[in-house]
């Protein structure tokens, strides 16, 4: 992949605004703009964030354009994709599997640490250009503040290594990466001071199979030697075997989940777990800093769809729901008072209840990679604005105390909503095969892309004798990891990555011929 420069990233939102009101292909009518008379600001690890939600790590924070387009869709938390030392990996495609639940085989960052630096310093200097930029600031009113959170991973010795610790240095004071783009910038922004501390807090993604003293080791590391405040990201096995099995397969009748039952010996087990949660909270707050979890990480499971490649494949969404609640309502009762964020299955119908359990931030991934796309984040926050205008409430305080506590949450579930009848229909397929120019034009691949590597044009002239419809869908090759994602919710038959006309990221189609 090749990401936008600085200078290309702004041109084409500013020229796709103007000209097109839209940014990335999303229409301005689907930014979020808070209502004024609502205050849904939480607290993040000590930081006001202006909205509960954001990106959970994954393809939305991999690029400085994801980034974006999530912060004009509402998000204020943002977790960036994981980064660790092996940072030429080759990562199976696809790696995306969203036809039904969710599933993916994606590890880290598919950049050079050198170049993953870059994206984020270039998004954070970005949303502070584009927070002042008039035109947007009618369109979106107050933003308010944001948080960039890192995500690091999978071992302590990886964490330690000259690279990483550089990467992560370079983080907590980006100065000398904010230089190097300055000139990049438009003369009028120039000078501007730039937040040059673009992360005060890590998130672990602890890898399946993590022992519990490295995740130890690790959080100390990042605390005592990089300043910062640490998350660590639970995985779902904490439940146990007999628990997730009964929930997954029995309750929400998903018999084409398979278990991995090897993982829930190898991952933590729960007593241990609980110390170490209370051990490394009281560490945290001897040493003046913060310590929360989140819940939670992907479910392993047997790669049985033969969809993606390998043996193992990682789930998210609907059934992960019920099992991330579930283990809220035992872990909020052992150890209470402890900062919890929570990544799974929220979709737009179970948003304003999460969020009325007081995590801090509620994050997401699964849902924007389906129909809708980033422009889900909005539609997630207009239905909780309208909820809690309703219940009377003006804060996310008062939202919570309406709401009810994990324990009664889970037993008011209505499971049918996250049972495998309800989540097995497969997208839509037609018949038509997919070609190079005109399609079914349904506008699902540039939705549900996450890198905005799809795009829609407007039929060249030169062709429009020729072609039938208004709009032509390109790829921006050198945006596109081929996930594989636009292919599953594609209406024609066919992957629109590999098929639709190749385009740079300069906007020069890569084979000429295609145009006569
Ligand atoms: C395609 C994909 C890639 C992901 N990559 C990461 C990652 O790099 N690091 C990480 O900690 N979690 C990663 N996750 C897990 C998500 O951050 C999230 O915890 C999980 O998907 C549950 O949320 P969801 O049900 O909303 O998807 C990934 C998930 C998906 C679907
Ligand atoms: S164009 Fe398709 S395959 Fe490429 S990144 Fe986007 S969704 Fe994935
Ligand atoms: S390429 Fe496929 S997904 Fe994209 S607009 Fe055409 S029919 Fe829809």
């Amino acid at each position: 992949m090749k990401p936008y420069s600085l200078t290309q990233l702004l041109n084409r939102i500013t020229t796709e605004l103007e000209q097109d009101k839209r940014i990335f292909d999303i229409p301005v009518s689907k930014f979020f703009k808070a209502d004024p008379e609502l205050d849904l600001s939480i607290e993040v690890m000590g930081h006001k964030v202006a909205t509960p939600v954001g990106p959970a790590a994954g393809p939305h924070t991999q690029m400085a354009q994801n980034i974006i387009m999530a912060w004009l869709c509402g998000s204020r938390t943002f977790e960036l994709k994981t980064v660790q030392i092996l940072d030429e990996l080759e990562i199976g495609r696809p790696c995306i599997d969203m036809e039904t639940v969710g599933y993916n085989v994606e590890w880290s960052q598919e950049f050079k640490l050198k170049q993953s630096l870059q994206q984020y310093v270039m998004a954070s200097m970005a949303i502070e250009y584009l927070k002042q930029y008039p035109p947007l600031l009618e369109i979106l009113g107050d933003t308010g503040s944001h948080v960039f959170e890192l995500s690091v991973g999978y071992d302590l010795k990886g964490i330690q290594s000259p690279q990483v610790s550089d990467f992560i240095d370079n983080l907590r004071d980006a100065d000398a990466e904010i230089e190097k783009l300055r000139a990049e910038l438009p003369a009028q922004f120039r000078d501007h001071k730039f937040n040059r501390e673009i992360v005060t807090t890590a998130t672990i993604s602890t890898f399946h199979g993590c022992p519990p003293d490295e995740v130890e080791d690790i959080v100390k590391h990042l605390m005592a030697n990089h300043g910062l405040d640490v998350t660590v990201k639970l995985n779902p096995t904490l439940l146990g075997h007999e628990t997730v099995s009964d929930i997954v397969n029995n309750q929400l009748g998903y018999k084409t989940i398979e278990l991995v039952p090897s993982a829930f010996v190898d991952d933590m087990q729960m007593s241990r777990a609980v110390d170490l949660i209370q051990e490394l909270h009281k560490y945290a707050t001897d040493s003046g800093r913060q310590f929360g979890i989140k819940l939670t990480n992907t479910l392993v499971v047997n790669n049985i769809r033969n969809l993606l490649p390998g043996e193992l494949a990682y789930m998210s969404g609907a059934p992960l729901h019920v099992l991330a609640v579930k283990l809220l309502a035992i872990l909020e009762a052992k150890i209470p008072h402890i900062p919890i964020a929570f990544s799974a299955g929220v979709t737009t119908e179970n948003f304003s209840a999460t969020v009325g359990l007081g995590l801090s931030p509620v994050t997401v991934c699964s849902d924007w990679l389906k129909p809708g796309g980033y422009a889900n984040g909005t539609k997630m926050l207009k239905q909780l604005q309208i909820d809690m205008k309703k219940a009377g409430c003006k804060t996310i305080e008062q939202w919570v105390q309406q709401c009810s506590s994990a324990d009664r949450y889970i037993d008011e579930l209505d499971m049918q909503f996250y049972h495998f009848d309800n989540n097995s229909k497969l997208p839509k397929k037609g018949d038509k095969k997919l070609e190079l120019w005109d399609c079914s034009s349904c506008n699902l691949c540039v939705a549900v892309c996450p890198n905005n590597a799809m795009s829609r044009i407007e039929t060249p002239e030169n062709m429009q004798d020729k072609l039938t419809k208004k709009y032509q869908y390109i790829c921006v090759t050198d945006l596109c990891n081929e996930c594989g994602n636009c292919e599953t919710f594609c209406i024609d038959v066919g992957a629109p990555f590999s098929i639709k006309p190749a385009y740079n990221i300069d906007g020069k189609i890569k084979n000429p011929d295609q145009l006569s």
